[in-house]
């Protein structure tokens, strides 16, 4: 069978490399892919975004299913432009996109259908948001109401900080995105992202994952789409992976199946936990994403050992029930370390030519996200450039060998961080942690 995938970032190049690991499938085609997808053998590039190309690509090639990886296409309405068309396609609808791509309905949802989350108040008209920071005191969080490709959300420590966030947005400096914003208190704990694919009806939750959202060692710096990644997330016990399921997941699909948009498409609950014992830790959703993240997708799928086209195939023909027993996970965790462009998450620089990689392993590959092929010479493209993603028998391990092969990867001005997964791991004794962080 031949398969597309939606998108162009180091999510659809994992996405894609898994699929096309299938026996079933003969070619996977990336929509518009990268550098990396378009050197993989069985995947191929296909240079088109719009929705009615696709629609047309995707009839004439006679496309078994697609799936949709970044958020935008998703919010634009592509699922229902396929399924209008009678094409086969594993995602939500434009309306149940709304999860992800307006904070202030993601809020009023969760409030609605009793979903812990943090207090909020959403704004349009400057002076009550600032009326409202000032009496809320800081640190406070102040996050655009549209998609605003990670950039929208900036956690104020100090009142100049929020107010300054709050003028930025709604005075225009996020276009349309901005035109609300939603201020929310601040939460404590530590962060994991729980990913679930849905049917509709049925949930099937894929690994667990972590990523390192700042840019700097020890999770300092400026917030970036995420710098690197591990799963297992090891702070999800079992208890709590119950819980989870209990109270975010199943009441988010019968919130949604109860408001008339039942969900189909990957669901990503970003999480803030608390501290405490399992069973009273405070749980609360951060944000709800439509599809899966990146990193995380890096780490979680090259932890899948079955047919990830069966399971896809499963969810999107509604027998989601039947794929818990069907889909089999590699019991070793994975470490992705995101190498991204010098100037990054300013504006990064392109165009460097990428004169060395790793070569690619079973237990170690080099995902793509911001390089292009331009006459056979690969170059960087964008600011997140490439996520190194390992296995091993521990994390440690997972971790060693996907720095081994960031040592080996060269271009001008590559930045990455030294410390992925340094929340997950141990503590080394004093005597063998001498420089601190691994
Ligand atoms: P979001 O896009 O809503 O997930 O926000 C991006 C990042 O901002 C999250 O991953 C958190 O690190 C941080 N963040 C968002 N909301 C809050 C909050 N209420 N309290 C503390 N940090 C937050
Ligand atoms: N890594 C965070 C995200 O994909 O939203």
């Amino acid at each position: 069978m031949k398969l597309l995938v939606i998108g162009g970032g180091g999510r659809e190049h994992a996405l894609a490399w898994q699929l096309a690991r299938s026996p079933r499938v003969q070619t996977v085609y990336v929509a518009p892919g990268n550098g990396g997808t378009d050197r993989a053998s069985q995947i191929q590039n296909v240079a088109l975004t719009d929705t009615a190309d696709l629609i047309a690509f995707a009839r004439k090639e006679k496309i078994a299913f697609t799936v949709v990886g970044p958020e935008a296409p998703l919010a634009a309405g592509i699922v229902d432009a396929f399924q209008a068309e009678g094409l086969k396609i594993f995602g939500p609808s434009r309306e149940a996109a709304q999860l992800e791509s307006s904070k202030d309905y993601a809020k009023a949802f969760m409030v609605r259908h009793g979903i812990p989350t943090a207090a909020y108040e959403t704004f349009t008209d400057p002076a009550a948001a600032h009326q409202y920071i000032d009496a809320q005191g800081a640190p406070i969080v102040i996050k655009a109401d549209g998609l605003a490709a990670g950039k929208g959300v900036v956690v104020a420590t100090t009142l100049e900080e929020a107010h300054n966030a709050v003028d930025d947005m709604l005075g225009g400096g996020f276009g349309e995105a901005g035109a609300r914003v939603v201020i929310e208190e601040c939460l404590e704990g530590e962060e994991a992202s729980f990913i679930v694919m849905c049917d509709g009806s049925n949930v099937l939750p894929l690994a667990t994952s972590q990523d390192h959202k700042r840019l700097l060692d020890g999770d300092n710096g400026p917030n970036t789409g995420g710098m690197g990644a591990y799963s297992p997330a090891p702070i999800i016990s079992p208890a709590l992976h119950n819980r989870i399921m209990r109270e975010v997941i199943h009441p988010t699909m019968a919130g949604m199946a109860r408001d008339g948009l039942p969900y189909s498409g990957f669901l990503y609950a970003g999480l803030m936990i608390g501290p405490g014992p399992d069973a009273t830790r405070s749980l609360r959703v951060l944000e709800f994403n439509c599809r899966m993240g990146d990193p995380e997708t890096q780490p979680i799928v090259m932890r899948i050992k079955s047919d990830f086209s069966k399971t896809l195939e499963m969810a999107i023909d509604g027998r989601l029930d039947e794929a818990e027993a069907e889909i089999e996970w590699d019991r070793r965790p994975a470490l992705g370390v995101v190498i991204a462009a010098a100037n990054y998450p300013g504006t990064p620089r392109t165009g460097d030519p990428i004169t060395r990689l790793a070569p690619d392993t079973e237990e170690c590959v080099t995902f793509h996200a911001g390089t292009q092929l331009e006459d056979d010479v690969l170059k960087t493209s964008g600011g997140r450039v490439l996520c190194v993603t390992a296995l091993g028998d521990s994390l440690k391990r997972a971790q060693a060998a996907a720095y081994d092969a960031v040592a080996r990867t060269r271009f001008d001005g590559l930045q990455y961080r030294r410390d992925i997964g340094w929340r997950a791991l141990p503590q080394e004794p004093a005597a063998d942690n001498k420089t601190g962080k691994p």
